[in-house]
């Protein structure tokens, strides 16, 4: 492509270390598309007829077909996908494709072609983050009167339902979406037209260009947009707090799952057995899952560090953007899909939920509050449910059995009542707290969402 300045060719080492061929041909529907709109744009200011149009559009068709039916040849001497495609269109329909260059660079070709593969894909993540969503929500609806202890610091703290934890999840994905929502209005920008960093003598039309990509506007300093990839660390962003999300859910699901806890049983397709202890049903779904939470953090900083010193505008460093992209990608349906699956095949030991969050302790918040009602400052009936609690553990004695009216007489005949979970459950009705009613409620809203 660049044989005139040239005496010597390019080493074959170079050539290996220097091809993206072999991951960036996956934006070979994204080339084609780009470059039929540049080919129109190039008809209407006069620089291709009809009929060349026509043949370039007939031969990106059929180079596309070719790559989608694994027929196409790909040569690393042509590094990556916009000279692989634009040499075989040019073998098929001669002296027309040696023009479907004019007035554009592989430096807008790049980022147009990653920008409407980022769009594509952010797209496909909000279907599948929505899908987890369905399946925790339905797990919801239906435990949301089952009752276990939440936690802090991994010590039992009040008593909530397994579908108020559960919808915490669907909060935080319903985040996700949102951010993703908004990375794509960032990626939403045609880039093409900016050449290969100063725009062109030959104007196209740049916004009939966006308009057939659908993409919402043209970008506004060519500079700028051969040299951004923001939207690549946003997207990237994104995919590693997704990651924190599955990550942290997994690790709840880890827990139930151990003979410890016992509150979940997770299907025997999704968890594996012990080559060597046959009595072994490891949740190595959930593993995997925090495991792969390290490469989307990994991906991120490798865009991040590989941008960070670049001098305006194209450096070859930008093409170290693509790998890190796909792999996030790549990893990040396949966790959303399986986890998808494995949350709908759960079961939810009720009973097992239930006798941990009969513990009379989780309620000794509420006993305080019992007594703050009956008039004594919080920082004092802190104090005196504290002391109840000492001599609960000292004389070992459950918390809902001891006598309270020896610890102080602002404890009424009525105290014991404090200690019924469902009453406990029935109370807590503000908005976002774990009343079945509420719980129910927010359920219904993220149906009506999702
Ligand atoms: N394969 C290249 C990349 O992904 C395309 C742009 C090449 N531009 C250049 N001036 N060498 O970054």
């Amino acid at each position: 492509m660049w044989k005139g300045r040239f005496a010597k060719a390019t080493a074959d080492l170079v050539q290996q270390y220097g091809e993206s061929i072999s991951y960036d041909w996956r934006l070979y529907r994204h080339d084609v598309a780009g470059s039929i709109a540049h080919a129109r744009a190039q008809v209407k200011a006069g620089l291709l007829t009809e009929e060349e149009f026509s043949s370039i559009e007939k031969g990106l068709r059929e180079v596309e077909e070719e790559i989608a039916s694994g027929h196409f040849n790909f040569s690393i001497e042509l590094e990556d996908i916009h000279m692989n495609i634009e040499s075989a269109l040019t073998e098929k329909i001669g002296a027309a494709g040696a023009k479907l260059h004019t007035a554009r660079s592989r430096n807008d070709q790049v980022a147009t072609d990653t920008r409407l593969y980022c769009r594509e894909e952010i797209d496909a993540l909000t279907v599948l983050i929505s899908g987890l969503q369905s399946a925790l929500i339905t797990q919801a609806e239906q435990h949301a009167a089952s009752v276990i202890p939440g936690y802090t610091h991994l010590q039992r703290g009040q008593p909530v339902t397994v579908g108020h934890h559960l919808l915490a999840y669907v909060e935080m994905l319903g985040r996700d979406k949102s951010r993703l929502t908004d990375c794509r209005k960032r990626v939403n920008i045609s880039p093409l037209g900016s050449g290969a960093l100063a725009g062109s003598t030959i104007n196209l039309d740049r916004q009939q260009i966006a308009d057939e990509l659908g993409f919402d506007a043209v970008t506004t300093n060519s500079m700028d947009a051969i040299s951004d990839r923001d939207y690549i660390a946003e997207f990237l962003f994104t995919m590693a707090l997704i990651g924190t999300h599955l990550s942290r859910l997994s690790e709840d699901l880890i827990l139930w799952c151990s003979s410890e806890f016992g509150f979940a049983t997770l299907s025997d397709a999704h968890t594996t057995g012990s080559s060597l202890m046959p009595q072994k049903k490891n949740p190595d779904v959930c593993e995997l899952t925090r495991g792969k939470t390290g490469r989307l953090y990994g991906n991120l900083i490798a865009l991040l560090t590989s941008a960070k010193g670049l001098p305006l505008t194209y450096n070859r460093d930008l093409q170290e953007d693509k790998e890190p992209l796909f792999d996030s990608i790549d990893t990040l349906k396949i966790a959303l899909a399986v986890n998808t699956e494995m949350i709908a095949e759960m079961a939810i030991n009720v009973e097992a939920c239930e006798a941990a969050a009969s513990d009379p302790l989780l309620l000794a918040t509420d006993l305080a509050d019992y007594l703050v009602k009956n008039g004594v400052p919080f920082r004092q009936a802190h104090e005196l449910v504290g002391q109840a609690v000492a001599a609960s553990v000292s004389s070992d004695t459950p918390l809902d059995k001891l006598d309270l009216s020896t610890i102080s007489e602002h404890y009424g005949a009525d105290a014991q009542t404090v200690f019924n979970l469902q009453t406990a459950l029935k109370a807590r009705t503000n908005p976002g707290a774990p009343s079945i009613e509420n719980v129910l409620a927010e359920v219904k809203r993220w149906k009506d969402s999702v």
